[in-house]
């Protein structure tokens, strides 16, 4: 694993105890445990008595690497003072699962067990996941329980909508381990970009040759849709154009869907006007089939001619409207990055462009690039795609005019 630790992130470095109450969801506090893990969060799992008969505390002992604490008086507690140790020095406390029980506890500020205990002697802000059966969540008390931490300024998480354990659908399935960590990254990420209108495109492009084949591309989508989670963390309202691609919308995002370049045009056009920052990731085709055909090309064993006609250059056209946001441009070359990248920011009149070179980023989750701005290159260090969007995000609130 490379050393990431240069780079400044959320929830890098940052301690969190994370809540276990009881609740088939506890399943999946294992998997958060992993997760947070994975983006440098020291996790110190505490369970409740009854999260503790759905996993066990050595799983998440084993998966923290720190000692799991359970119940009120563990045995193993050293100095008897582990509600007042353990939260002292924590950034947050994430209750995930949080039961209706649990949470009825919260609101009227018991301290019966050592988790209940820590987040009433805690100093650091609350999170809680509920999750639970679609009738104990709308039930009027649990509601009530709900609006009493909401006003006590504890921040509720979900619950998601769906499928049940018990076989029922509604509200009370616990956020899934991601969007949790998402949530607790945009809490700690500083709000650069508060105010602000974000629009991005994304992905490829796919130009049809007939109704089931067409001209695409290699691209992942990933840079793009980093950047617009990058850019909501930030506190932007963020609309992603986004062509077709396999990934899930970013928290916080609104996804326009399209095929081909002249629908992302479309799609831009009707989302760009006012907004402060246009960020073209996409890797639009530049050439389309002139006449796609309308039924399924048939073999005949004879060579066929493809005649192609360029496409609208969607960045040119929108860093040349009248009031055009500050745009950003991307540029993936295969050799002699420097030259072409800072050519296409001239000549497209870019007050910013990204630069890779091929190889280093298409497809994968790493990615190598260098910034290019009025003020001369800026190399990166290699690091996540996530990672990368930040430090463009953190460029680009520099570089933005004050409104
Ligand atoms: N772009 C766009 N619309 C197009 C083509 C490109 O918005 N029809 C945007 C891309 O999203 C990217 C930048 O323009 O931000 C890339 O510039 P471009 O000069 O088109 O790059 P390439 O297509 O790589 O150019 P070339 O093929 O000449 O290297």
């Amino acid at each position: 694993m490379p050393d990431y630790t240069h780079v400044i992130d959320g929830l890098r470095g940052r301690r969190i105890v994370l809540g276990v109450s009881g609740g088939i969801a506890a399943y999946k506090s294992a998997e958060l445990t992993r997760a947070l893990g994975h983006m440098g969060v020291d996790v110190h799992v505490v369970l409740t008595e009854a999260g503790a008969r759905f996993v066990t505390p050595l799983t998440f002992q084993a998966l923290s690497g720190n000692r799991a604490w359970s119940g009120f008086l563990d045995e193993k507690m050293e100095d008897g003072m582990p509600h007042i140790r353990l939260g002292r020095g924590m950034d947050a406390i994430l209750v995930a699962p949080a039961s209706a029980d649990f949470i009825a506890r919260l609101a009227a500020g018991l301290a019966s067990d050592l988790l209940s205990t820590l987040c009433l002697a805690r100093d650091c802000p609350l999170f809680v996941a509920p999750a639970m059966n679609r009738q104990m969540w709308e039930n009027p008390a649990t509601q009530r329980n709900v609006a009493t931490l909401q006003s006590d300024g504890v921040t509720i998480l979900g619950p998601a909508v769906g499928e049940q354990a018990c076989g029922e659908t509604g509200p009370g399935r616990m956020l899934e381990p991601e969007v949790l960590c998402e949530e607790l990254n945009a809490f700690f990420t500083p709000k650069l970009l508060a105010g602000r209108k974000v629009v991005l495109t994304a992905g490829p492009t796919f130009e049809a040759v007939d109704p089931v084949r067409g001209i695409t591309n290699a691209s992942s989508g990933k840079m793009g849709y980093a950047l617009a989670a990058a850019c909501a963390r930030a506190g932007s309202e963020v609309v992603l154009v986004s062509g077709p691609v396999a990934l899930p919308v970013p928290v916080g995002v609104r996804r326009i869907e399209v095929t081909s370049a002249l629908q992302m045009r479309d799609g831009v056009f009707a989302a760009v006007m006012g907004v402060d920052v246009f960020i073209a990731v996409a890797a639009v085709a530049d050439y389309r089939p002139a006449e796609p055909a309308v039924h399924k090309i048939k073999k005949s064993g004879a060579a066929i001619h493809l005649e192609l006609v360029p496409n609208p250059d969607i960045l040119a056209e929108v860093a040349a409207l009248p009031e055009a946001p500050f745009c950003v441009g991307f540029a993936a070359e295969s050799r002699d990055l420097d030259t072409f990248a800072e050519e296409k920011r001239r000549a497209k009149r870019l007050p910013m462009l990204v630069g890779n070179l091929i190889g280093d980023g298409l497809g994968g989750d790493e990615n190598t690039v260098v910034i290019y701005d009025e003020e001369g290159r800026h190399p990166l260090p290699r690091a996540p795609k996530t990672f990368i969007a930040r430090q463009i995000v953190e460029r680009i609130a520099r570089l933005l005019p004050t409104k």
